[in-house]
């Protein structure tokens, strides 16, 4: 991969920098700032060489559809705040700009497109939406690990049409999980929750060779309880689990990895609700799972404590409502207050749970990434990497 930081000469440059500054909004307001943080030093870098930047992200998943309740605009001015410089947001179709109106000013430095996903042509990774893209560039910087796992033209596509570098985060982020994935110490555990089940389950069989230990919690958790008979009301499920499911319990056999999921849960009747403690069989056709209950993270506590080596990715419940909230927590202090465990956490939603009980200092790494640091302990290369290299 070549690296932003070997180009010698970035004077006047034109360069498309692909970011995500994928944060969680409620009502248009940032929740969880992290993700802009760590793309800070990419951004001065290129301010420092003089470049002229393109900032492209997604936020959400708006399907290819504008929606005003995902646009980029509070975030680019969260971003002209902490870098105390003025960033011109465009709205203009992307395929309606020419790269000779970007910077028109000369004082001009860096414009912000608008969410990238509002064009259906980037998740298909669509060949001519990205030769447009490109056409407004001189390179292409890819700094956004936290997505590159998806085949996107803004993520992949683009490298075919333009010279292509790995940003500072993306490299600090690999570098920081091959180190982790090399020297891991056993015994190893993962846990693995949050609401993208599509994402992840997956994901869940070619990590069982790697671990001794798979904690599944959060929306996955709910398809296995259901696998196993049990009622879940109207909790989120994926649909089609049911052959990955029995693949997962299948592999474990073969594998001394021990699957553990929730034997007791706390719902509510919706998501603004109150909580209560259920055991399985008393979950009725109208209660949302939306936390896991007491037995659960107690016999989370003792795997946890057992490990070396604890890997988490996506929250255990519904911490965005405190009454859902426990179950995550307790998992995250029952990591830090072990210090002889060697902690990784990653994902966007997973590092708003820790700021919120100011615990990102207290793990050995933070990576800004959930699904793409999941696949990259799989062992897949990751089509933003791929691209790259
Ligand atoms: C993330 O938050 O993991 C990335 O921004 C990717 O988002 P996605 O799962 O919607 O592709």
């Amino acid at each position: 991969m070549n690296s932003i930081r070997d180009l010698e000469n970035l004077n006047e440059k034109k360069v498309l920098l692909r970011l995500d500054l994928n944060v969680p909004l409620k009502d248009g307001v940032i929740v969880d700032q992290t993700r802009i943080d760590k793309i800070l030093p990419i951004v001065e870098f290129l301010i420092k060489k003089n470049s002229k930047i393109i900032i492209i992200s997604h936020i959400g998943r708006p399907k290819g559809k504008v929606n005003k309740d995902l646009s980029l605009k509070p975030i680019c001015e969260n971003l002209e705040n902490k870098i105390n410089k003025r960033i011109r947001i465009i709205y203009q179709n992307i395929f309606e700009l020419r790269k000779e109106d970007l910077f028109k000013k000369s004082d001009d430095q860096i414009v912000f497109l608008e969410n990238i996903r509002f064009y259906e042509e980037e998740e298909k990774n669509d060949l001519n939406f990205s030769k447009h893209l490109a056409g407004l560039a001189d390179l292409y910087v890819n700094d956004a690990f936290s997505c590159s796992h998806r085949a996107h033209a803004s993520v992949s596509k683009i490298t075919e049409f333009l010279p292509s570098f790995a940003g500072l985060q993306l490299e600090t982020e690999i570098n920081a999980l091959k180190k982790v994935t090399t020297e891991i110490k056993k015994p190893t555990t993962c846990i693995i929750g949050g609401s993208k089940i599509s994402t992840k389950i997956g994901i869940i069989k070619n990590l069982i060779p790697k671990f001794d230990n798979i904690i599944i919690v959060g929306g996955m958790a709910n398809n296995i309880l259901s696998h196993k008979g049990n009622r879940i009301g109207k909790s989120i499920k994926e649909e089609n689990c049911e052959t990955i499911i029995n693949e997962i319990f299948e592999t474990s056999k073969n594998h001394s990895c021990v699957i553990t999921y929730p034997n007791d849960v706390v719902v509510g009747k919706n998501i603004d609700d109150k909580s209560k403690i259920k055991e399985l069989n008393e979950i009725t056709d109208d209660d949302l799972i939306l936390d896991i209950g007491p037995k659960t993270i107690h016999k989370i506590k003792n795997i946890i404590e057992d490990s070396k080596t604890v890997l988490w990715n996506g929250p255990a419940g519904y911490f965005e409502n405190p009454n859902f909230a426990n179950g995550s927590y307790e998992i995250a202090k029952t990591i830090i207050k072990k210090k002889t465990i060697f902690s990784v956490v990653g994902g966007g939603d997973t590092i708003t749970l820790i700021n919120k009980i100011d615990a990102i200092d207290d793990f050995n790494f933070v990576s800004t990434a959930g699904g793409a640091f999941l696949e990259y302990l799989e062992g897949k290369e990751l089509p933003g990497i791929k691209a790259l290299n």
